[in-house]
Parts: structure tokens; C-alpha cells; sequence
């Protein structure tokens, strides 16, 4: 085990780099211990990233240090969950100023394995994603939440706290780990947090950093596209070939338009008209840059 200080503030921040030493650390917070019987058992939150931290990501450490008595990150650049070609290789890792980030918005250990720690020589075992990881994103990349899956039961038994906390930024993997904690009976409560954006109302992505200021100013449209379909909803329009339509027509500015639909919020599922909660869903390529990107639209019950 390590102990950092991180520099902006007086709190040690433990990091760990094997899986016996995260364990025990979120097991005698969450149960205590017989060998010092006064340390308070207490809530333990555990938020699951890939490292490039920004203020999303923080978002996220902050929910579950309010509601937690201790918060554990991971930071696990998970190779499994990205096909040949994708982004892996070039993906930004900071690990200095990610641990920062950490220490500042309330963390209080850090799990950061290797790929060996997770994946050692003679590893097989797969999971197969539940039935609403196959659209949208699942067709788009198609081994994306099997690897997914497999980090995050792994992780989840790795850091078994009592809440486990993700943005609705990547709102399909949310309802994918939603849906797999439930089949696999995982002890363990799901909180979903909003999307963080940049005043400019660019979702947050650790991506962002691969984008031109050119480009970027054409991914501002994905957001546009989400903001005047969602002003036609509150303005009664409840058709869905309507509200893709203006998703498409405000799309024009991007490279190309990977999905632009309106699903049922819950299931993911194709809707004609909203009837209840539903969910604007967008996926764009930008250059070279592939951006996602989402609104729910709420119904009254
Ligand atoms: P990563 O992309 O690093 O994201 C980690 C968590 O931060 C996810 O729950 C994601 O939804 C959340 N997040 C990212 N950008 C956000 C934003 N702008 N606002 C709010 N939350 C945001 O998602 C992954 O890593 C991986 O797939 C992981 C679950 C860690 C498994 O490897």
C-alpha cells in the first residue's frame, strides 16, 4: 500500500495496487474489525473509471462522498471492453493528476491495478452482457459490453462496497450494469449521477481531448440536437419520427450520425410516441473522434 499527500489539501490518500489490499479496505470499513472492535463500521461508495479524470468524473466522487462514510475509485484502463482499432493505445492516461482529482473531491483510497492484477496468464472467464446491452451502443461496438461486464463484476467483487456510483453520461452501460447487478444478485446498489457539461454544453468525455477547435465547435451540435428536441417534448410534441427528425436535422454539422433516437428510458426499447419517460440517445462521429452523448425526457405518471 502507498500513502499519497495530495498537495492541494491535508488528506492522505491511500493507493493500493493489489487486490487483497482494496479488499480489505473497503471490507473493514463497510464491517470493521475484531482486532480494533472501535473502528464504526460505515457506508462505503465505489466509483469505477478508466483514469483521464475531469470534473464528471469527480461529480461522481463527490455523490458518494456525501453519501458515504468512505469512497474508493478504481482507475483500471480496461483493454477488454475495446475492439482492434478502437482507441485503446491512444487513450489519455494522467495518473498524477488524476490522483489529485481523487484527493480533492473527497476520495480515500485509490485502486489502480495493472492489466496482469486483473487479467492474469490462464484468465477465461467471460460474462455475457444481459439482453439490453445488444442495441444502440452494443450493435455500434459490438464486444464493448462484454468486456464492460466483465470489469465491472470483477471490480465489484474486488471493491464489494454498498453503493456503486456511475454517470448517466454513458446512460445504455448504466442500464447495463443496472440490469446485470440485478440478474447476478451483486450486493451492491447502483446510483446513477447527472451528466456533467462544460458551460458550452459539451458532455464532459475523457475524448474531448482528441477534438480540434474546429471539431469541437461541430460537436456542440450533438447537445443542440438534445436541447430543441427536448424543448419540442416540453412543448407537447410526443411523436418520435418528429423528434429524431429535429435530432437529424441539427445533427447536419457532424461527420456522421451513428444513432439519433428516442427509446423507452427503462428498457431501451423502440417507442412511437412517449408515453412515459423516455430517453434521446446519440452517438456522432466528430473527424476521428466518436462522441455519445443523451437526455432523458421526463413524462408526468
Ligand atoms: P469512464 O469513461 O472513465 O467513466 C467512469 C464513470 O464516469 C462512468 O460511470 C461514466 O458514466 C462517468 N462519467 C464520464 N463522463 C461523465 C460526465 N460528463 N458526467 C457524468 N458522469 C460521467 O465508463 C467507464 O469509464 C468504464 O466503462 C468503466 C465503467 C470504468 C468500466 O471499465
Amino acid at each position: 500500500m502507498k500513502t499519497m499527500q495530495a498537495p492541494e489539501i491535508d488528506v492522505p490518500l491511500q493507493v493500493f495496487e493489489t487486490v487483497a489490499a482494496a479488499r480489505d479496505f473497503v471490507q473493514t470499513r463497510r464491517f470493521g474489525t475484531v482486532s480494533s472492535p472501535d473502528s464504526k463500521p460505515h457506508r462505503v461508495g465505489v466509483v469505477l473509471t478508466m483514469g483521464a479524470l475531469h470534473e464528471g468524473h469527480e461529480s461522481l466522487i463527490r455523490q458518494s462522498a456525501k453519501e458515504c462514510g468512505s469512497t474508493v475509485v478504481s482507475i483500471f484502463l480496461n483493454p477488454t471492453q475495446f475492439a482492434a482499432g478502437e482507441d485503446l493505445s491512444k487513450y489519455p492516461r494522467t495518473l498524477d493528476a488524476d490522483l489529485k482529482r481523487c484527493a480533492v473531491s473527497g476520495a480515500d483510497a485509490v485502486f489502480v491495478p495493472t492489466p496482469e492484477v486483473i487479467y492474469p496468464a490462464g484468465f477465461s472467464t467471460q460474462v455475457i452482457p444481459p439482453e439490453i446491452a445488444k442495441t444502440l451502443e452494443g450493435q455500434a461496438r459490438p464486444e464493448h459490453f462484454g468486456g464492460v461486464c466483465l470489469v465491472v463484476s470483477k471490480l465489484m467483487n474486488i471493491l464489494p462496497g454498498d453503493r456503486a456510483y456511475f454517470g448517466k453520461k454513458d446512460y445504455q452501460q448504466w442500464r447495463v450494469i443496472q440490469a446485470m447487478t440485478r440478474d447476478l444478485n451483486l450486493d451492491v446498489d447502483v446510483v446513477a449521477c447527472p451528466i456533467i457539461r462544460d458551460p458550452d454544453g459539451l458532455a464532459l468525455s475523457s475524448r474531448n481531448v482528441y477534438l480540434s477547435a474546429k471539431d469541437r465547435g461541430r460537436a456542440l451540435s450533438i447537445h443542440r440536437a438534445l436541447r430543441t428536441a427536448a424543448a419540442e417534448h416540453a412543448g407537447g410534441q410526443r411523436d418520435v419520427g418528429v423528434l429524431e427528425t429535429i435530432l437529424r436535422e441539427e445533427l447536419k454539422p457532424v461527420d456522421e450520425i451513428q444513432y439519433a433516437v428516442v427509446r423507452d428510458a427503462e428498457t431501451l426499447a423502440e417507442v412511437q410516441t412517449v408515453q412515459r419517460a423516455a430517453v434521446m440517445l446519440i452517438a456522432a462521429r466528430v473527424g476521428n473522434t466518436r462522441l455519445i452523448d443523451n437526455q432523458e425526457l421526463n413524462e408526468p405518471d
